[in-house]
């Protein structure tokens, strides 16, 4: 699939988009070959590969690395990559986390969490001519101050601060939008509103375009799936079915079998026996 250009994404209204994450070489080259759009390296990674019970302790060097591993797994895509928790605090601060993952990991845009409040940031990062991707309604960073991983926007006042801030993000410079766990008719009207694409998770039908979390969608991540998740297969559990045939076999002396071993002349190893 040709890499899509920053105009040509922020053009693409009701081009129902298909995002992924992918946090290393051989899950992004995975998803590539599947043929999604777009694939970002979320900072998710912290839950579904580092273990955290979070995204908050994820750190730039956890981005770039995993980032960098990514852009090698899926060399054409359009590769986003978050920002992590408290490295945009300021235009200098996000400046230089964007240098990171674009110069020295290779991603073409970076995502950050944020209405409102983090338009002077979107402003000074689109100066600078950072491609960047807003997030509104659940922002995972902050979850804790929203009360937790809780649908968002449910009441006035807080529909009103993701549509406006929505709307903020794409006055900045944004090229698209995440809208994490709203109501599907909020993120209808987000939708309607923006002239830039709006990309679900737990958002409804009627966005641009949809993204999940890689781990969620096969089946690989053990612990909470959220119910907006649709599970595409069971890899875990294929996997540890594989596993423990593996093991059953090493320990019946089934693995490792002719095939898998290698052979050498027999005068050499009479010689070795010998002497
Ligand atoms: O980090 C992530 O994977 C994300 C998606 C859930 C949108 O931000």
């Amino acid at each position: 699939m040709k890499k899509p250009t920053v105009l040509e994404l922020r053009r693409s209204k009701g081009a129902r988009l298909a995002m992924l994450t992918a946090y290393d070489y051989p899950t992004a080259k995975l998803v590539a070959e599947a043929g999604v759009d777009l694939i970002l390296v979320g900072d998710s990674l912290g839950m579904v590969v580092l273990g955290y019970d979070s995204t908050v302790p994820v750190t730039m060097d956890d981005m770039v690395h995993h980032t960098k591993a990514a852009r090698r797994g899926a060399p054409e895509a359009f590769l986003v990559a978050d920002l992590p928790f408290l490295s945009y605090g300021t235009a200098e601060q996000a400046l230089a986390a964007a240098a990171r993952l674009m110069k020295e990991a290779g991603a073409d845009s970076v995502k950050l969490e944020g209405g409102t409040e983090v338009v002077p940031v979107v402003e000074a990062l689109v100066r600078a001519g950072v491609p960047v991707m807003g997030h509104v309604g659940l922002t995972p960073q902050t979850a804790s101050a929203l009360g937790g991983y809780k649908l968002q926007g449910k009441d006035e006042d807080t529909a009103r601060r993701v549509l406006e801030g929505a709307a903020a993000l794409e006055r900045a410079g944004c090229w698209g939008v995440v809208l994490e766990l709203v109501p599907a008719p909020l993120a209808r009207l987000v939708t309607e509103r923006l002239a830039i694409p709006t990309i679900g998770i737990g958002a409804g039908p009627d966005c641009d375009g949809q993204v999940l979390v890689f781990h969620d969608v096969v089946g690989l991540f053990s612990g909470f799936t959220p119910t907006f998740v649709k599970r595409y297969t069971e890899a875990g559990a294929a996997i540890k079915t594989a596993i423990a045939r593996y093991a059953s076999d090493v320990r019946s002396g089934a693995f490792p079998a002719e095939g898998q071993s290698f052979r050498m002349k027999e005068d050499v190893l009479r010689r070795i026996y010998g002497g």
